[in-house]
């Protein structure tokens, strides 16, 4: 997906994508879950890339406290509209607009890098990887963005590896159709779903690789992979 056209199918579907991001039966287990494996400490510093309507948001603010810092990114100005409202009550939360491939994405993440700022103790990337034209360089970005002992933590949707895989990686197979643009082709040359899981298998590789793992499991019927690495 371009960036023009991820950008345009994000702005167009904003308010929807955040009724989904918040509403989806188990999704704020999930996103706890995501916010837990960041292994934070009140007062610490998160970034989350392509933070969208930002539904993970309030969870690591939950985990830094009123002394941390939370910094959203998202290349999708009307999602980070939705953003910013729902975060309006902390200052301590801010949204950027940005390339997540693209660091340092702006001064504030640039602040935090450095050592007055107490550099940036973890990345959180919910669905975001499979977006990406190279996930594995972006991941490597994350994790020298971290630095040592910080942690980077994936959430993706894959196909399933249960034993009884089969009907919901159908279902699963029709929600990544229906929500890659152009969402009314019906036959692809190459299955949008199954580029979407190389390259979700790939990032999730890549951290495995690069760090030591703290958490490696899987939800909503083994569909949603969630990787959480310490850096060395
Ligand atoms: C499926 S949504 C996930 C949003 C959020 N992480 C969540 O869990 O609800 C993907 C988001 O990634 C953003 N995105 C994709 N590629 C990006 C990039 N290179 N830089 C910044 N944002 C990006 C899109 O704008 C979109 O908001």
């Amino acid at each position: 997906m371009s960036t023009e056209s991820a950008q345009e199918f994000y702005g167009r579907w904003a308010r929807l994508y955040d009724v989904i991001a918040r509403r989806t039966p188990g999704i704020a287990q999930l996103r706890r879950r995501a916010a837990a494996a960041c292994r934070l400490e009140p007062g610490d510093t998160v970034v989350e890339m392509g933070c969208g309507t930002g539904a993970n948001l309030p969870y690591l603010r939950e985990r830094v406290g009123p002394t941390g810092t939370v910094i959203g990114i998202d290349f999708t100005r009307q999602v980070l509209e939705r953003a910013r409202a729902a975060t309006a009550e902390y200052d301590n939360v801010s949204v950027l607009r940005g390339d997540a491939t693209r660091l340092p994405v702006g001064a504030e993440v640039e602040a935090a890098e450095t050592d007055g700022g107490g550099g940036i103790d973890a990345v959180l990337a919910t669905f975001v990887v499979g977006m990406l034209e190279d996930p594995v360089a972006a991941v490597d970005d994350w994790c020298d963005l971290v630095g040592p002992d910080g942690t980077v933590v994936l959430a993706n949707a894959a196909r399933s590896e249960k034993w009884y895989a089969p009907p919901v990686n159908a279902v699963f197979r029709m929600i990544v159709i229906l929500s890659t643009p152009p969402t009314t082709r019906l036959h692809y040359e190459n299955d949008p779903h199954i580029r979407l899981d190389e390259k979700i298998d790939a990032a999730h590789a890549r951290l495995r690789h690069r760090s030591v793992a703290v958490v490696d499991e899987t939800h909503v019927f083994g569909v949603v992979r969630l990787t959480g690495g310490r850096l060395e």
